[in-house]
């Protein structure tokens, strides 16, 4: 009994020791031994554990110090895919400032050394089918856009197949996203039929369509280049037209909505190259004819060629007596090219500068196709320039640039060529 109030009061002595805000929790660390440091240390020092961390440390720093000297030994090539996202991402936040050719780290396994790949817009026409067929003999990737109003699958199936080569249907007034180094901007229709069929279309077009591509352009760091017209020098006061020439255009005529439309996109293209640092090359193309141009599209040379083969009179508009300077299509294709590749932002005349009037013209189709066939005169259309013909010294200088196929000999070229879809056409084989 002794002992047992004995206990009891070394208990109560023990309670008294612990501190009275602890003493109502139960707190096992607050009851540790003091003496459990000096036991991790020891089992720390256990069977070599401190060794394996230091070496374990070791090589993890290793690593970390290591790995900006992996990245450097990354790809440099602007060229390079990974190079290009990682330009594509840091312009997408930064709209204003010139696109950054940040380098990126290792290339993907399986990814090589990329070609260069280039936009065509309007790829499926007339102009846009040759350049693409020059692009991809010099071993370029190519992606169209097209919409189809005035090109033709027709006029691409021979790449059909050709892994590199793609086709889009695309409108450009819609913006597209795309991962390219260069933009050739054909889209848009050319002959006065098409683009006066749906002037509000053809102008939405040049101006919507252009600053579309011109957008894509600044985003991804893109060359851009652009195919303007003579038509910007309207009914010129100047002959020939150097490109200094800022030209003798009606604002609210029939054709402004072409006219008009380039010399709005000239602008942009412009305040692009100067506002945002955008690479821009400038064509103004001059007359041009070849194979795949639409039949009877009211280009002159077209419906010679095409009123000949049918046996037609062939139509001269007014007195026959205005001029055209006349450029076969691979002497305009090996000069987009030149632009497109050398450092001049441009504007460049590209065109044929032997001038010939409608009436030449004819005897020369006549000549090449029907020695047989008439003239019948019509009235002339609104705003028909009376004369044309490009002053090429600036491209001849800057570009090494000349034409090479004078219209004797490009005429017979495109003969076969209208020949063969007349046929189908008349025997209602042709495809588009
Ligand atoms: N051929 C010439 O003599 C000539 C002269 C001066 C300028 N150009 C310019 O060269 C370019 C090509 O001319 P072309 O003769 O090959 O004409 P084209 O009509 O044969 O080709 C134009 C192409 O653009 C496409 N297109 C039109 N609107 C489009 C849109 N909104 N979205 C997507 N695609 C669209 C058409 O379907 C067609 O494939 C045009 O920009 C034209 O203004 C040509």
């Amino acid at each position: 009994m002794k002992q047992l109030h004995k206990q009891a009061s070394v208990n109560q002595r023990r309670d008294e020791e612990i501190p009275s805000n602890l003493a109502s929790t139960y707190s096992p660390k607050a009851l540790k031994h003091p003496r459990s440091l000096p036991r991790s240390i020891n089992y720390l020092f256990k069977e070599q554990r401190l060794l394996f961390i230091l070496v374990g440390i070791l090589i993890g720093s290793t690593f970390f110090i290591l790995q900006p000297t992996l990245y450097r030994l990354g790809p440099s090539d602007p060229n390079n895919p990974t190079t290009s996202i990682s330009r594509s991402f840091s312009t997408a936040h930064d709209l204003v400032s010139k696109p950054t050719h940040a380098k990126v780290g290792r290339i993907p396994v399986g990814l090589g050394k990329r070609r260069l790949r280039i936009v065509v817009t309007g790829g499926a026409g007339f102009v846009g089918s040759h350049l693409v067929d020059k692009l991809l003999d010099r071993g370029n990737d190519v992606i169209v856009i097209d919409n189809f109003f005035t090109g033709r699958k027709d006029n691409l199936v021979h790449h059909f197949g050709n892994p590199r080569f793609e086709l889009i249907r695309h409108d450009v007034v819609e913006p597209i996203l795309l991962e390219v180094d260069q933009i050739y901007h054909l889209a848009c229709p050319a002959s006065p039929v098409h683009y006066k069929y749906n002037p509000v279309k053809t102008i939405k077009t040049n101006v919507m369509g252009t600053l579309n591509m011109l957008g894509l352009a600044k985003r991804i760091g893109a060359r851009f280049l652009l195919t303007s017209t003579s038509e910007v020098y309207g009914d010129p006061l100047e002959h020939p037209q150097k490109e200094t020439y800022w030209g003798n255009v009606n604002p609210i005529g029939e054709r402004s909505c072409y006219d008009e439309g380039k010399r709005t996109a000239e602008t942009l293209a412009m305040d692009y190259h100067r506002g945002a640092d955008v690479e821009v090359r400038i064509a103004r193309i001059f007359n041009t004819y070849g194979p795949r141009m639409c039949l009877d599209d009211g280009r002159v040379v077209s419906n010679f060629v095409a009123q000949a083969i049918r046996r037609q009179p062939l139509t001269v508009y007014g007195d026959g007596k205005q001029t055209r300077s006349f450029q076969y299509v691979s002497d305009l294709v090996n000069g987009l090219v030149a632009l497109m590749d050398g450092e001049h932002v441009g504007p460049f005349n590209l065109g044929n500068p032997g001038e010939f009037t409608m009436l030449e013209l004819a005897e020369v189709v006549k000549e090449t196709i029907d020695s047989s066939a008439t003239i019948e005169f019509r009235p002339n259309t609104a705003d028909d320039p009376h004369k044309r013909k490009p002053d090429i010294s600036k491209a001849k200088e800057l570009l090494n640039w000349e034409p090479k196929v004078s219209l004797r000999e490009g005429l017979p070229l495109m003969v076969s060529d209208f020949q063969n879809r007349i046929l189908n056409e008349d025997e209602g084989k042709a495809i588009n």
